[in-house]
């Protein structure tokens, strides 16, 4: 399922990021582009469904999501 019809960002991507270690609202906006110009804003009001995909995937052993993005 879509979550961001501008960019095609799908739930599976953003399982996907989880797994990275991409889990706080910053990091998923800053990942997916969501603070860009070209972006409706409709998704981003809506970012704790990303935060609560991603991070139900964040590896017990990541401490350090810095290469996330
Ligand atoms: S729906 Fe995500 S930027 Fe428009």
């Amino acid at each position: 399922m879509y979550l961001c019809l501008c960019k095609g960002i799908t739930e599976s991507d953003v399982r996907e990021a989880g797994r990275a270690g991409c889990a706080t609202a910053s990091q998923l906006k800053a990942k997916f582009g969501l603070t860009d110009k070209d972006c409706c804003g409709r998704c981003a009001k809506h970012i704790h469904e990303f935060v609560e995909l991603a991070a139900g995937e964040v590896p017990a052993t990541c401490h350090s999501p810095v290469d996330c993005l």
